[in-house]
Order: structure tokens, then C-alpha cells, then sequence
């Protein structure tokens, strides 16, 4: 008989030992750092990366046969290296580094656009998109004559899985979904979402700006066909992202950008392109970002991402159920399938004023629309107030952030 699974419960005090910012005070009152979604704090693992690449290895990578370039190039291709397994990606080449999540799907956007999308077809996306995975799409529809058409949403926040098959069909040429809403905490049933798409000949790129850091992602298990994700979310530098392609995508594909890296041989008559994942890599990435998200990785795996996962489920359970006791809190995202995300509002009042008085009392949160202005207009609601959980949070965060909204609710209503 197969044995159950026991996992480990991962020990947050000394995690929260290697993120040093999580020490200091704001407004004189400890940090209360709740804007995970946003970015995340960096371990002194990946900050001391930072000092030692810009102290001992700083040069151009791909490009000098100088001692220097030689080392920047091999600790620039571990990170590459190392997300294959940490994404269950079959080759290397399929790993393309970019910027963030927002230049990964803009490149797809335009690169399949391209080469796969013509007038009257139509590209499949969700009302709980972030703006990064609507508007590249709005303007490749734009430029190929193509129909932008979307998932609708019930009202916990769920996909209605119904409209999804309805929408599906002989000109559907793109699913482009988000795997966990920003703004609601939402985790999609992508196996499914995927499996569909392909049953109609369709590719399927996910947004996994909010998943890559809380739940394992195998990307062959899924059979996705492009996965987008940014390094600072997942406790790494900003500037460098992710985007994982098929083979048989990326190499069908133009190149997004001109440049050097990304040619064989260039003459005025005729270029042609590098192989795969340069074809892709124009220019001078962001050398150190890219070096240091090595790091970040390391540490995920070190802490082990179904852990890590266990720990924010339990955080999540235990702050909406003290959130709910608070009066007048409306939750905005009540899915079955939740991550890391509670957005909520205070009847009567102004998510921007809860936030400023969460952050005079230590608290970081995000409020607003979130960059997703069209969800927000699903709920008619201006935005909300957010919290996002981390692997370093814990239940006293949680406990801050509750004796926070009371007295926001005390001095608002
Ligand atoms: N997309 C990021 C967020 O949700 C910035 O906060």
C-alpha cells in the first residue's frame, strides 16, 4: 500500500531569519509585509549574489572569450539550468529569459500573432485576466483582424467552465488564462483548461506570475504550451522573467527583437537568426537578474514548494475566517481553489484610506484595482483593499492585519 505523504511543517522563524528587511520598522511599528503579489522580499542568499556578481564576475555575457564574460555566461546559463527541473521543462532551449511575465506574454502575443493569427480568428482569454495578459492580446487581435473573446466568471470568482467550452472552436487560435487571479486568489483548473484547448487544436499560454511561487508546476504533466512568470515574485531580483515555449512554438515563430545575441549572420541583404533560446534573447539581458534568480530558486527548493504551499493554505484558511468576523468586511474572490490572495472591502469606505491606515501601523498591502480594471468592473466595485501571503508570513502578520482593518473600521464607519 502506498504511503501517505507527510510533509515536514517548514519552520518559519528561521526563514524569516534570511530576509533581513523583514526586521525593520515602517512608521515606527514592525513591518507587516502583506504585498507579496506585488513583489516579494529577497533572502540575504540572493542579496549576497547581488554584491558578489557585481564584485567579482560583472562583464557581458555570450559575447568575450575574457575570463570574466566566460564566468558571467556559465553562472547566466545555470539559472537556466536550474528552472528546467524546477518547471519539468523536456530542454533548456525551451527556457527563454525576458524581462517579466508582461514582456513573456507580449512576446508571444506578437511572435505567434504572426505567425498563427489572421482575420477572423479568435484568441480565448479570461475576466480575471491582469491587464499584461488582455491588452497584448487587444492589440495582436487589433493588428491580425482577430476577435478577443472571454471567459466569464461567476460571482466567487470562478470560471464559468460552460462558457469556456461554448467559446471553443475551429478559429479559436490562443487560450491565454491566468493559473491563480492576482486579485482574487483564484486557482484555475488549467489540466482542464489546457486539455480542452487542445481538443480544439488550440495552444494554451499561462500566466503563472501567481502560481510559480506557491504550488509545483511540471510543465510536460501539464502539456502547456507557453508559461510566463517573473523572477521578483518569487523571491528573486527584479528584471528577469520567464518564458517557457514549446519547441515546436518557438522555432515556428519569429523573433521579437532585432539585435545582437539573437543572429546567425547578418549582412545587408539577408539575416538569419540564432538557434533557440537566443533567437529569442536580443540584446544585453539583465545580466545580474538573471544570475541572481539561481539563488531564488535554490531556496524554493530548499524549502520545498508543497511546504510552502501547506504553510499559506493554512495562513490563507485562518485569515479569512478572522477577516470574516470583522463587520462590514465584504471578501472579494471566494473560490473553491484559492492561493495566497485576500482581497476584501470595507462597506462604505474607500480602499485607499484602509490602506493608508494599515500602512501607518507597519502593515503593507496593495490596494486598487490591481491591474485588473475589467474584474473589477465584473464586481462593480472601484478595487479592493489586498493581502498577499508569503512562505515567511505568519499567524501574528495575520493577527496585525485583522486588529488593522478593526480600526480602520473603527475610524471610518
Ligand atoms: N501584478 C502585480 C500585482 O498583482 C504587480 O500586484
Amino acid at each position: 500500500m502506498e504511503q501517505p505523504v507527510v510533509l515536514q511543517r517548514i519552520d518559519v522563524d528561521h526563514i524569516r531569519q534570511d530576509f533581513p528587511i523583514l526586521t525593520r520598522t515602517v512608521n515606527n511599528k514592525p513591518l507587516v509585509y502583506l504585498d507579496n503579489g506585488a513583489t516579494t522580499q529577497k533572502p540575504k542568499q540572493v542579496i549576497d549574489a547581488i554584491i558578489e556578481y557585481y564584485t567579482q564576475l560583472n562583464s557581458n555575457v555570450h559575447r568575450g572569450v575574457h575570463h570574466l564574460s566566460q564566468l558571467a555566461t556559465d553562472a547566466f546559463e545555470v539559472t537556466r539550468r536550474k528552472l528546467k527541473p524546477f518547471i519539468g521543462a523536456a530542454r533548456e532551449h525551451e527556457i527563454i529569459l525576458t524581462k517579466g511575465t508582461t514582456e513573456s506574454i507580449n512576446l508571444v502575443a506578437a511572435c505567434y500573432g504572426r505567425a498563427f493569427v489572421g482575420p477572423g480568428d479568435e484568441i480565448v482569454i479570461s475576466a480575471m485576466e491582469h491587464h499584461s495578459n488582455i491588452v497584448p492580446w487587444q492589440m495582436c487581435c487589433e493588428e491580425r483582424g482577430a476577435t478577443l473573446k472571454v471567459i466569464p466568471i461567476n460571482d466567487a470568482g470562478e470560471l464559468d467552465m460552460d462558457a469556456y467550452r461554448s467559446l471553443l472552436g475551429n478559429r479559436t487560435k490562443m487560450v491565454a488564462v491566468t493559473y491563480v487571479s492576482n486579485a482574487l486568489g483564484t486557482v484555475n483548473p488549467v489540466k482542464e483548461i489546457i486539455d480542452l484547448a487542445h481538443g480544439v487544436g488550440a495552444p494554451v499560454l499561462l500566466d503563472a506570475a501567481q502560481a510559480i511561487q506557491h504550488l509545483p508546476i511540471d510543465v510536460q504533466a501539464l502539456d502547456v504550451d507557453f508559461l510566463a512568470f517573473s523572477g521578483h515574485k518569487m523571491y528573486g531580483p527584479t528584471g528577469v522573467g520567464v518564458l517557457y515555449g514549446k519547441e515546436k512554438w518557438l522555432e515556428a515563430m519569429p523573433p521579437h527583437q532585432g539585435g545582437g545575441e539573437m543572429i546567425k549572420e547578418v549582412t545587408f541583404e539577408k539575416t538569419t537568426y540564432n538557434e533557440l533560446p537566443f533567437k529569442y534573447e536580443a540584446g544585453t539581458p539583465n545580466i545580474e537578474a538573471a544570475i541572481c534568480l539561481a539563488p531564488a530558486i535554490e531556496y524554493i527548493n530548499a524549502v520545498g514548494l508543497d511546504q510552502i504551499a501547506r504553510h499559506e493554505q493554512e495562513l490563507l484558511e485562518y485569515a479569512t475566517l478572522r477577516l470574516l468576523e470583522v463587520p462590514g468586511l465584504r471578501m472579494i474572490g471566494t473560490a473553491r481553489e484559492k492561493s495566497s490572495v485576500l482581497s476584501f472591502l470595507l462597506d462604505g469606505t474607500h480602499p485607499y484610506d484602509v490602506g493608508v491606515i494599515l500602512d501607518k501601523l507597519g502593515i503593507a498591502v496593495r490596494t486598487g484595482h490591481h491591474c485588473t480594471q475589467p474584474l473589477m468592473d465584473r464586481f462593480g466595485i472601484p478595487g479592493t483593499v489586498r493581502a498577499s501571503i508569503a512562505m515567511y508570513n505568519t499567524k501574528a502578520d495575520i493577527d496585525a492585519l485583522v486588529a488593522g482593518v478593526e480600526r480602520a473600521a473603527a475610524m471610518l464607519l
